[in-house]
């Protein structure tokens, strides 16, 4: 039998990836201020995710989960937010078209502000220096000063968490998120690169099915199932405290739910049985996600969905795989067959993106387009062997035109990456490197019998 579970019980468990705070009477003071704070989302939306997301499960839909690696106090803007959504709303109009089935939008927005880091310490020039962890704990600023945990970040992300759901909500329901306006964006790509002319013939068909729409009066201006769309957000909830923190009690179930975002995940870093990730999480009503590296074992992944979701809610619980390109086919079949053998209803997405990463002849962090198209394309066949649902895929990208993947619509080159890297944490997919991917998910998924 499971202990009893409390918003803070996971107090008692070891918390991995945690910052040293130099004063915890300031990390105190912070915390209780958060806590005081109106959560950022309700109850009811997690649960229309979880339901969204059991269709999902169940081979009905797929699942878009996108955004930054980290989001940054520095890059907060208006038309950053617009960019990324832009991205994600045009890649869900090419998936929804070509797998024929409702994609269900979350983006890693509006509280993916701490990074789970493999050192403690980095090296710069000649001197060692504290880590950067996301500007929520500390900055990314090559100076001991920037480096230091400072309990102020906590209250911004919270803020800055607000102003972007806030924002997002205004764009996916004012008229910003309307099919016709995001195909046609869509078609700039097709006809601007030579990689996107490729994909001409599924915008085409795309551009068909809306005339077709309007020949049989649908008005697809005005209809708000084409006019209005939901895009949920999410984060890897990694800082327990802050999650304690907006970790409220429904007043219409009774329920506890982590109200910092629609979805939380566990990261590849902090999934042991015995962790204070998997204590806390387990016991919040959100729809939670855990990522799996090549290490994990199918006895693991069993007991990890027996404690995550013991009561086999369907759309509880997303497996996220981040295998490598060359490990994903070996190393999930096993984790497939398993958790189907188990009846655990689970969705399975890709992140095709942590697995991938290189360093380049300049010693900047990579990942090139077709390991990241090849890790999909591993992930696709174990699910097509296996007779299981590729769910969806997990994406770290940006709406703007940054250099930091190589490859892609616009075969970014490795001498290339300096010209616009602008990430805080991990390469990312740009605006149009992402749609790439979108279509190439779509001819996959298609070629492969499964759309
Ligand atoms: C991430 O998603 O940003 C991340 C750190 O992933 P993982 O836990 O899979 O390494
Ligand atoms: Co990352």
């Amino acid at each position: 039998m499971a202990k009893a579970w409390s918003p803070s019980s996971w107090h008692a468990f070891h918390a991995e990836q945690q910052p040293q705070w130099p004063d915890q009477g300031d990390l105190d003071r912070a915390l209780k201020q958060i806590a005081s704070y109106p959560p950022l989302v309700f109850a009811g939306e997690a649960r229309s995710l979880q339901a969204s997301l059991a269709q999902v499960a169940a081979g009905n839909a797929f699942l878009l989960q996108a955004g930054d690696c980290a989001e940054s106090f520095e890059e907060f803007s208006a038309v950053n937010i617009r960019e990324k959504l832009r991205v994600i709303l045009q890649m869900s109009v090419v998936l929804t078209y070509s797998l024929g089935v409702p994609v269900v939008k979350v983006g890693r927005i509006a509280g993916q502000f701490a990074k789970p880091r493999s050192q403690p310490v980095e090296t710069v020039g000649d001197r060692e220096l504290p880590t950067f962890r996301g500007h929520m704990i500390n900055g990314d600023a090559p100076t001991e000063a920037a480096r230091v945990a400072s309990p102020d970040r906590l209250v911004q992300a919270y803020n800055q968490s607000a102003a972007t759901l806030n924002l997002l909500r205004a764009f996916t329901k004012g008229g910003f998120a309307d099919l016709g306006r995001v195909h046609a964006w869509t078609q700039e790509f097709v006809a601007s690169s030579p990689e996107g002319q490729r994909y001409q013939q599924i915008a085409r068909e795309i551009e068909n099915a809306l005339r077709f729409m309007r020949a049989c009066g649908v008005d697809t201006e005005h209809n708000h199932q084409l006019h209005e769309t939901d895009v949920y957000t999410s984060h890897e909830a990694l800082l327990l405290g802050y999650e304690e923190a907006l970790t409220r009690q429904d007043s219409l179930t009774g329920g506890w739910y982590d109200c910092s975002a629609h979805m939380l995940w566990i990261g590849d870093r902090t999934r042991s049985l015995e962790s204070a990730h998997v204590e806390f999480l387990r016991g919040v009503g959100n729809p939670i996600g855990c990522k799996l590296g090549p290490e994990a074992s199918p006895e693991f992944v069993l007991e990890l969905c027996e404690r995550l979701n013991p009561a086999r809610l369907p759309g509880r619980l997303t497996l996220i795989s981040r295998m490598g390109s060359n490990r994903v086919e070996d190393a999930l079949r096993p984790l497939l067959r398993a958790v189907h053998e188990s009846g655990h209803p689970v969705v399975w997405a890709c992140d095709p993106m942590h697995g991938n990463t290189t360093v380049s002849v300049s010693g900047r962090k990579t990942r090139d387009f077709n390991a990241i198209t090849d890790e999909i394309d591993g992930f696709v066949r174990a699910h097509k062997a296996e007779g299981t649902w590729p769910g969806g895929i997990h994406v770290e990208l940006t709406g703007d035109n940054v250099t930091e993947c190589t490859g892609g619509a616009d075969k970014i080159l490795d001498s290339q990456l300096d010209d616009r890297y602008q990430t805080v944490c991990d390469p990312r997919l740009n605006g149009r490197q992402s749609l790439d991917l979108a279509f190439h998910v779509a001819e996959k998924l298609r070629s492969t019998g499964l759309a």
